[in-house]
Protein backbone atom coordinates (compact mmCIF):
# COMPACT_ATOMS: atom_id res chain seq x y z
CA UNK A 1 0.00 0.00 0.00
CA UNK A 2 2.70 2.20 0.53
CA UNK A 3 5.33 1.21 -2.01
CA UNK A 4 8.55 3.70 -2.48
CA UNK A 5 6.58 6.47 0.51
CA UNK A 6 9.01 8.04 2.46
CA UNK A 7 7.12 8.42 5.87
CA UNK A 8 8.76 10.48 8.66
CA UNK A 9 6.98 8.80 11.68
CA UNK A 10 6.72 11.54 14.83
CA UNK A 11 7.16 9.90 17.97
CA UNK A 12 5.83 11.45 21.27
CA UNK A 13 6.01 10.79 24.49
CA UNK A 14 3.14 8.08 26.13
CA UNK A 15 2.70 4.18 26.80
CA UNK A 16 1.98 3.71 23.62
CA UNK A 17 5.36 5.16 22.09
CA UNK A 18 6.02 0.65 22.60
CA UNK A 19 3.29 0.09 20.02
CA UNK A 20 5.32 2.87 17.18
CA UNK A 21 7.67 0.01 17.31
CA UNK A 22 5.50 -2.53 15.58
CA UNK A 23 3.77 0.34 13.77
CA UNK A 24 7.55 1.07 11.85
CA UNK A 25 8.00 -2.44 11.13
CA UNK A 26 4.22 -2.57 8.92
CA UNK A 27 4.72 0.83 7.87
CA UNK A 28 8.12 -0.83 6.18
CA UNK A 29 6.29 -4.23 5.50
CA UNK A 30 4.03 -2.00 3.21
CA UNK A 31 6.84 -0.37 0.93
CA UNK A 32 7.32 3.04 2.76
CA UNK A 33 11.04 3.89 3.86
CA UNK A 34 10.66 5.39 7.47
CA UNK A 35 12.64 7.62 9.50
CA UNK A 36 11.58 8.75 13.06
CA UNK A 37 11.95 11.39 14.73
CA UNK A 38 11.39 11.21 18.53
CA UNK A 39 10.81 13.80 21.30
CA UNK A 40 12.79 13.92 24.62
CA UNK A 41 9.82 12.31 26.53
CA UNK A 42 9.08 9.64 23.95
CA UNK A 43 12.70 8.72 24.65
CA UNK A 44 11.80 8.03 27.69
CA UNK A 45 9.58 5.33 27.10
CA UNK A 46 11.42 3.35 24.13
CA UNK A 47 15.05 4.00 23.31
CA UNK A 48 15.99 5.40 19.77
CA UNK A 49 18.35 2.64 19.64
CA UNK A 50 14.78 0.25 19.28
CA UNK A 51 13.56 2.31 16.30
CA UNK A 52 17.28 3.02 14.83
CA UNK A 53 17.89 -0.81 14.72
CA UNK A 54 14.23 -1.42 13.18
CA UNK A 55 14.89 1.23 10.56
CA UNK A 56 18.07 0.48 9.96
CA UNK A 57 18.23 4.61 9.99
CA UNK A 58 19.59 6.97 12.58
CA UNK A 59 17.08 8.26 14.41
CA UNK A 60 16.54 11.95 14.90
CA UNK A 61 16.05 13.06 18.84
CA UNK A 62 18.46 16.71 18.91
CA UNK A 63 17.58 19.55 16.83
CA UNK A 64 21.26 20.87 18.15
CA UNK A 65 22.87 17.36 16.80
CA UNK A 66 23.67 16.46 12.57
CA UNK A 67 21.96 13.53 11.77
CA UNK A 68 25.32 11.18 10.17
CA UNK A 69 23.43 9.31 8.16
CA UNK A 70 21.65 11.94 6.04
CA UNK A 71 24.75 13.92 6.01
CA UNK A 72 22.25 17.22 6.99
CA UNK A 73 23.81 19.85 8.99
CA UNK A 74 22.20 21.08 12.15
CA UNK A 75 20.72 23.97 10.75
CA UNK A 76 19.30 22.31 7.30
CA UNK A 77 18.27 19.00 9.06
CA UNK A 78 14.46 20.02 9.87
CA UNK A 79 14.03 21.16 6.14
CA UNK A 80 15.57 18.14 4.81
CA UNK A 81 13.25 15.82 6.49
CA UNK A 82 10.16 18.34 5.72
CA UNK A 83 11.07 17.62 2.30
CA UNK A 84 11.92 14.06 1.81
CA UNK A 85 8.61 13.23 3.78
CA UNK A 86 5.91 12.31 1.08
CA UNK A 87 3.69 11.89 4.88
CA UNK A 88 4.39 12.94 8.42
CA UNK A 89 2.69 10.73 10.54
CA UNK A 90 2.61 11.45 14.82
CA UNK A 91 1.10 8.13 16.22
CA UNK A 92 1.44 8.49 19.31
CA UNK A 93 0.41 12.16 19.22
CA UNK A 94 0.58 13.33 22.76
CA UNK A 95 -1.89 16.30 23.76
CA UNK A 96 1.34 18.17 24.78
CA UNK A 97 2.73 17.61 21.14
CA UNK A 98 -1.34 18.96 19.65
CA UNK A 99 -1.48 21.75 21.61
CA UNK A 100 1.86 23.01 20.79
CA UNK A 101 1.07 22.76 16.70
CA UNK A 102 -2.42 24.11 17.55
CA UNK A 103 -0.30 27.43 18.57
CA UNK A 104 3.00 26.89 16.15
CA UNK A 105 5.36 26.28 18.90
CA UNK A 106 8.38 24.60 17.70
CA UNK A 107 10.66 23.61 20.32
CA UNK A 108 12.01 20.83 19.08
CA UNK A 109 12.82 18.77 16.12
CA UNK A 110 9.47 16.61 15.57
CA UNK A 111 7.01 20.30 15.79
CA UNK A 112 9.82 22.12 13.71
CA UNK A 113 9.73 19.09 11.25
CA UNK A 114 5.59 19.75 10.98
CA UNK A 115 5.51 23.22 10.91
CA UNK A 116 8.32 23.27 8.34
CA UNK A 117 6.42 20.70 6.02
CA UNK A 118 4.23 21.27 2.56
CA UNK A 119 3.19 17.59 2.75
CA UNK A 120 0.34 16.07 4.63
CA UNK A 121 0.34 15.87 8.33
CA UNK A 122 -1.36 12.74 10.01
CA UNK A 123 -2.11 12.63 13.64
CA UNK A 124 -2.98 9.48 15.87
CA UNK A 125 -4.10 11.35 19.09
CA UNK A 126 -3.17 8.90 22.00
CA UNK A 127 -3.72 9.95 25.51
CA UNK A 128 -6.14 9.16 28.48
CA UNK A 129 -9.78 9.00 27.69
CA UNK A 130 -10.55 12.44 30.41
CA UNK A 131 -7.42 14.12 28.62
CA UNK A 132 -8.44 13.17 24.53
CA UNK A 133 -12.20 14.10 25.55
CA UNK A 134 -11.05 17.22 27.37
CA UNK A 135 -12.64 20.59 25.62
CA UNK A 136 -9.01 21.98 25.19
CA UNK A 137 -7.66 19.17 23.33
CA UNK A 138 -11.03 18.60 21.25
CA UNK A 139 -10.86 22.07 20.28
CA UNK A 140 -7.01 22.12 19.29
CA UNK A 141 -8.36 19.13 17.23
CA UNK A 142 -10.68 21.22 15.59
CA UNK A 143 -8.26 24.11 14.72
CA UNK A 144 -5.92 21.48 13.28
CA UNK A 145 -8.03 20.24 10.91
CA UNK A 146 -9.45 23.15 9.72
CA UNK A 147 -5.99 23.81 8.82
CA UNK A 148 -5.95 20.62 6.94
CA UNK A 149 -4.39 18.09 9.25
CA UNK A 150 -5.68 14.91 9.15
CA UNK A 151 -6.72 13.27 12.44
CA UNK A 152 -6.89 9.35 12.75
CA UNK A 153 -10.49 8.91 15.31
CA UNK A 154 -8.44 7.32 18.57
CA UNK A 155 -9.26 4.07 19.46
CA UNK A 156 -11.71 2.91 22.09
CA UNK A 157 -11.08 0.65 25.02
CA UNK A 158 -9.41 0.42 28.49
CA UNK A 159 -6.08 2.47 29.13
CA UNK A 160 -2.72 1.48 30.94
CA UNK A 161 -4.34 4.26 33.45
CA UNK A 162 -7.17 1.66 34.07
CA UNK A 163 -9.70 4.10 32.60
CA UNK A 164 -12.16 2.98 29.78
CA UNK A 165 -12.90 5.46 26.93
CA UNK A 166 -11.61 6.68 23.98
CA UNK A 167 -8.19 7.63 23.04
CA UNK A 168 -6.12 4.74 22.25
CA UNK A 169 -3.40 4.40 19.92
CA UNK A 170 -6.05 2.76 16.79
CA UNK A 171 -4.90 -0.38 15.67
CA UNK A 172 -2.09 -0.54 13.50
CA UNK A 173 -4.07 -1.86 10.21
CA UNK A 174 -6.21 1.10 10.78
CA UNK A 175 -3.32 3.67 11.04
CA UNK A 176 -2.24 1.86 7.82
CA UNK A 177 -4.75 2.22 5.61
CA UNK A 178 -5.57 5.74 6.99
CA UNK A 179 -2.24 6.72 5.69
CA UNK A 180 -2.66 5.11 2.26
CA UNK A 181 -6.12 6.89 2.26
CA UNK A 182 -4.37 10.11 2.71
CA UNK A 183 -1.54 9.49 0.27
CA UNK A 184 -3.66 8.18 -2.64
CA UNK A 185 -7.08 10.17 -2.01
CA UNK A 186 -9.25 7.27 -1.17
CA UNK A 187 -10.45 9.13 2.07
CA UNK A 188 -11.84 12.06 -0.34
CA UNK A 189 -15.29 9.53 -0.66
CA UNK A 190 -17.38 12.44 -0.88
CA UNK A 191 -16.21 13.81 -4.07
CA UNK A 192 -18.38 15.50 -6.13
CA UNK A 193 -21.18 15.61 -3.86
CA UNK A 194 -23.44 18.60 -2.87
CA UNK A 195 -23.86 19.21 0.70
CA UNK A 196 -26.01 21.72 2.49
CA UNK A 197 -25.29 22.17 6.34
CA UNK A 198 -27.65 24.95 8.57
CA UNK A 199 -26.20 25.65 12.05
CA UNK A 200 -26.71 27.13 15.44
CA UNK A 201 -29.42 29.43 16.81
CA UNK A 202 -31.31 32.05 15.15
CA UNK A 203 -32.39 35.24 16.69
CA UNK A 204 -35.89 36.37 16.53
CA UNK A 205 -36.04 40.48 16.48
CA UNK A 206 -38.32 41.85 19.58
CA UNK A 207 -37.22 45.42 18.99
CA UNK A 208 -33.93 46.54 17.41
CA UNK A 209 -32.12 45.52 20.58
CA UNK A 210 -33.81 42.73 21.83
CA UNK A 211 -34.04 39.20 20.24
CA UNK A 212 -35.62 35.22 20.93
CA UNK A 213 -32.91 32.92 20.92
CA UNK A 214 -31.76 29.53 22.37
CA UNK A 215 -28.77 28.08 24.04
CA UNK A 216 -27.22 26.43 20.47
CA UNK A 217 -23.38 26.81 19.62
CA UNK A 218 -23.50 25.78 15.97
CA UNK A 219 -20.75 23.21 16.91
CA UNK A 220 -21.73 20.23 15.60
CA UNK A 221 -23.40 21.72 12.56
CA UNK A 222 -19.74 23.37 11.83
CA UNK A 223 -18.25 19.60 12.60
CA UNK A 224 -20.56 18.54 9.65
CA UNK A 225 -19.49 20.97 7.54
CA UNK A 226 -15.66 20.66 7.83
CA UNK A 227 -15.80 16.71 7.91
CA UNK A 228 -17.86 16.76 4.69
CA UNK A 229 -15.20 19.05 2.95
CA UNK A 230 -12.48 16.79 3.87
CA UNK A 231 -14.19 13.92 2.50
CA UNK A 232 -14.27 16.33 -0.53
CA UNK A 233 -17.67 17.27 -0.92
CA UNK A 234 -19.15 20.80 -2.26
CA UNK A 235 -20.40 22.06 1.42
CA UNK A 236 -22.60 25.25 1.79
CA UNK A 237 -23.20 26.25 5.74
CA UNK A 238 -25.78 27.80 6.40
CA UNK A 239 -25.19 29.53 9.74
CA UNK A 240 -26.86 31.51 12.43
CA UNK A 241 -25.16 34.13 14.99
CA UNK A 242 -22.22 31.83 16.36
CA UNK A 243 -18.64 32.80 17.30
CA UNK A 244 -16.83 29.82 15.03
CA UNK A 245 -14.61 30.28 12.21
CA UNK A 246 -15.37 28.82 9.08
CA UNK A 247 -14.15 25.31 7.68
CA UNK A 248 -11.66 25.56 5.30
CA UNK A 249 -13.20 24.75 1.51
CA UNK A 250 -16.53 25.47 2.99
CA UNK A 251 -19.02 28.62 1.98
CA UNK A 252 -20.41 29.83 4.40
CA UNK A 253 -24.38 32.01 3.97
CA UNK A 254 -24.58 33.91 7.56
CA UNK A 255 -28.22 34.52 8.77
CA UNK A 256 -30.00 36.07 11.45
CA UNK A 257 -33.52 34.92 11.79
CA UNK A 258 -35.90 31.84 10.70
CA UNK A 259 -37.26 33.66 8.67
CA UNK A 260 -33.60 34.70 6.56
CA UNK A 261 -32.58 30.91 6.62
CA UNK A 262 -35.72 29.55 5.13
CA UNK A 263 -34.98 32.13 2.29
CA UNK A 264 -31.33 30.82 2.39
CA UNK A 265 -32.35 27.18 2.54
CA UNK A 266 -34.60 26.93 0.00
CA UNK A 267 -32.53 28.37 -2.19
CA UNK A 268 -29.22 26.30 -1.65
CA UNK A 269 -31.13 22.89 -0.82
CA UNK A 270 -32.02 22.82 -5.18
CA UNK A 271 -28.66 22.09 -5.80
CA UNK A 272 -28.05 19.82 -2.52
CA UNK A 273 -27.43 15.74 -2.66
CA UNK A 274 -27.78 16.14 1.45
CA UNK A 275 -29.43 18.23 3.53
CA UNK A 276 -28.12 18.41 7.43
CA UNK A 277 -31.10 20.68 8.93
CA UNK A 278 -28.47 20.60 12.66
CA UNK A 279 -29.57 24.73 13.36
CA UNK A 280 -31.59 24.89 16.26
CA UNK A 281 -34.57 27.13 14.52
CA UNK A 282 -37.01 29.35 16.83
CA UNK A 283 -40.29 27.29 16.54
CA UNK A 284 -41.84 31.32 17.29
CA UNK A 285 -41.02 34.77 16.36
CA UNK A 286 -42.65 38.35 17.53
CA UNK A 287 -45.58 39.01 15.31
CA UNK A 288 -44.64 42.57 15.01
CA UNK A 289 -41.08 43.38 16.09
CA UNK A 290 -41.03 47.36 16.98
CA UNK A 291 -39.41 49.59 15.06
CA UNK A 292 -37.94 51.45 18.18
CA UNK A 293 -36.87 50.08 21.72
CA UNK A 294 -39.68 48.76 23.77
CA UNK A 295 -39.41 51.03 26.83
CA UNK A 296 -40.10 50.18 30.36
CA UNK A 297 -43.40 51.44 31.44
CA UNK A 298 -43.23 51.76 35.06
CA UNK A 299 -47.40 51.51 35.90
CA UNK A 300 -46.76 48.26 34.54
CA UNK A 301 -45.27 45.40 35.52
CA UNK A 302 -45.78 42.83 32.07
CA UNK A 303 -44.88 42.95 28.85
CA UNK A 304 -47.07 40.91 26.45
CA UNK A 305 -45.47 39.61 23.87
CA UNK A 306 -47.46 37.99 20.86
CA UNK A 307 -45.74 35.38 19.05
CA UNK A 308 -46.62 33.22 15.89
CA UNK A 309 -44.99 30.22 14.33
CA UNK A 310 -41.77 30.39 11.84
CA UNK A 311 -42.00 27.98 8.59
CA UNK A 312 -40.51 24.47 9.38
CA UNK A 313 -37.54 24.53 7.17
CA UNK A 314 -36.99 20.89 7.01
CA UNK A 315 -40.76 19.96 7.12
CA UNK A 316 -41.16 21.68 3.79
CA UNK A 317 -38.38 20.24 2.36
CA UNK A 318 -39.53 16.71 3.33
CA UNK A 319 -42.65 17.65 1.57
CA UNK A 320 -41.67 17.98 -1.81
CA UNK A 321 -38.90 15.16 -1.59
CA UNK A 322 -36.90 14.76 -4.67
CA UNK A 323 -34.13 12.37 -3.96
CA UNK A 324 -32.73 14.54 -1.70
CA UNK A 325 -31.23 12.93 1.66
CA UNK A 326 -32.45 14.58 4.50
CA UNK A 327 -31.31 14.49 7.80
CA UNK A 328 -32.88 16.35 10.99
CA UNK A 329 -31.77 16.83 14.08
CA UNK A 330 -34.02 16.79 17.33
CA UNK A 331 -33.68 17.61 21.04
CA UNK A 332 -36.10 16.32 23.60
CA UNK A 333 -36.27 16.07 27.16
CA UNK A 334 -39.47 13.35 27.73
CA UNK A 335 -40.34 10.18 25.54
CA UNK A 336 -36.89 10.89 23.43
CA UNK A 337 -36.86 8.36 20.75
CA UNK A 338 -41.13 8.26 20.35
CA UNK A 339 -40.89 11.98 19.96
CA UNK A 340 -37.92 11.54 17.86
CA UNK A 341 -39.56 8.55 15.34
CA UNK A 342 -42.42 11.13 14.90
CA UNK A 343 -40.68 13.65 13.70
CA UNK A 344 -38.69 11.86 11.18
CA UNK A 345 -42.06 10.34 9.86
CA UNK A 346 -44.08 13.56 10.00
CA UNK A 347 -40.98 15.47 7.99
CA UNK A 348 -40.58 13.04 5.55
CA UNK A 349 -36.87 12.69 6.74
CA UNK A 350 -34.01 10.19 6.12
CA UNK A 351 -31.94 10.14 9.83
CA UNK A 352 -32.92 11.49 12.92
CA UNK A 353 -30.46 12.58 15.33
CA UNK A 354 -31.18 12.75 18.42
CA UNK A 355 -29.62 14.56 20.83
CA UNK A 356 -29.77 13.78 24.40
CA UNK A 357 -29.57 17.01 27.08
CA UNK A 358 -29.21 14.27 30.10
CA UNK A 359 -26.08 12.50 29.10
CA UNK A 360 -23.31 14.03 30.08
CA UNK A 361 -20.61 15.39 27.70
CA UNK A 362 -23.03 16.15 25.55
CA UNK A 363 -25.52 18.74 23.91
CA UNK A 364 -25.01 22.60 24.05
CA UNK A 365 -21.55 24.42 23.72
CA UNK A 366 -19.14 21.95 24.40
CA UNK A 367 -17.29 19.50 21.94
CA UNK A 368 -18.40 15.89 22.81
CA UNK A 369 -21.98 14.91 21.59
CA UNK A 370 -24.21 11.82 23.13
CA UNK A 371 -26.27 10.91 19.91
CA UNK A 372 -28.74 8.35 19.10
CA UNK A 373 -29.03 8.00 15.00
CA UNK A 374 -32.11 6.39 13.75
CA UNK A 375 -33.29 5.75 10.32
CA UNK A 376 -36.39 5.41 8.57
CA UNK A 377 -37.27 2.08 9.02
CA UNK A 378 -37.09 2.62 12.77
CA UNK A 379 -33.54 1.05 13.39
CA UNK A 380 -31.92 3.22 16.48
CA UNK A 381 -27.85 2.88 17.35
CA UNK A 382 -27.16 4.99 20.64
CA UNK A 383 -23.44 6.29 20.23
CA UNK A 384 -20.81 6.47 23.09
CA UNK A 385 -20.14 9.74 24.11
CA UNK A 386 -17.39 10.97 21.26
CA UNK A 387 -15.83 14.60 19.48
CA UNK A 388 -18.47 16.01 17.74
CA UNK A 389 -16.12 15.47 14.56
CA UNK A 390 -16.15 12.01 15.24
CA UNK A 391 -20.05 12.44 15.50
CA UNK A 392 -20.15 13.92 12.63
CA UNK A 393 -18.50 11.66 10.43
CA UNK A 394 -20.92 8.71 11.66
CA UNK A 395 -23.37 10.53 10.67
CA UNK A 396 -21.57 10.90 7.00
CA UNK A 397 -21.06 7.38 6.90
CA UNK A 398 -25.00 6.77 7.04
CA UNK A 399 -25.58 9.47 4.38
CA UNK A 400 -23.11 7.57 2.23
CA UNK A 401 -25.18 4.48 1.98
CA UNK A 402 -27.96 5.93 1.66
CA UNK A 403 -26.23 7.85 -1.88
CA UNK A 404 -25.03 4.14 -2.90
CA UNK A 405 -28.61 2.54 -2.22
CA UNK A 406 -30.28 5.59 -4.18
CA UNK A 407 -27.79 5.72 -7.13
CA UNK A 408 -28.10 1.94 -7.32
O1 LIG B 1 -39.66 20.06 15.52
P1 LIG B 1 -38.29 20.43 15.92
O2 LIG B 1 -38.06 21.90 15.89
O3 LIG B 1 -37.82 19.82 17.19
O4 LIG B 1 -37.40 19.77 14.77
C1 LIG B 1 -36.05 19.81 14.78
C2 LIG B 1 -35.51 19.74 13.39
O5 LIG B 1 -36.27 20.55 12.51
C3 LIG B 1 -34.10 20.29 13.31
O6 LIG B 1 -33.40 19.55 12.33
C4 LIG B 1 -34.32 21.72 12.93
O7 LIG B 1 -33.21 22.27 12.27
C5 LIG B 1 -35.54 21.64 12.04
N1 LIG B 1 -36.39 22.84 12.11
C6 LIG B 1 -36.73 23.49 10.95
N2 LIG B 1 -37.54 24.59 10.98
C7 LIG B 1 -38.05 25.05 12.14
C8 LIG B 1 -37.75 24.36 13.34
C9 LIG B 1 -36.92 23.27 13.29
O8 LIG B 1 -36.27 23.10 9.90
N3 LIG B 1 -38.81 26.10 12.14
Amino acid sequence: MLRGKHIVLGVTGGIAAYKSCYLLRELQREGATVRVVMTDAAARFVTPLTFSALSGQEVYTDLWTANQSTGSNIGTQHIDLANWADALLIAPASANTIAKLTVGLSDNLLTIVTLATRRPVILAPTMDADMYLNEITQQNLVTLRARGYAVIPAGEGEHASGLKGPGRLPEIDVIIRFVAGVLDKTFLDLTAKKILVTAGPTYESIDPVRFIGNRSSGKMGFAIAQAAALRGAEVTLIAGPVQLETPRNVKRIDVESAEQMQKAVSAEAKKADAVFMAAAVADFTPQTPSRAKIKKDVRSKNLDLHLTATPDILGTLGGKKNGTVLVGFALETDNELTHAKEKLKSKNLDLIVLNSLADEGAGFGVDTNVVTIIERNGHAKKLKKMAKFDVANEILNRVKNLFQHRDE
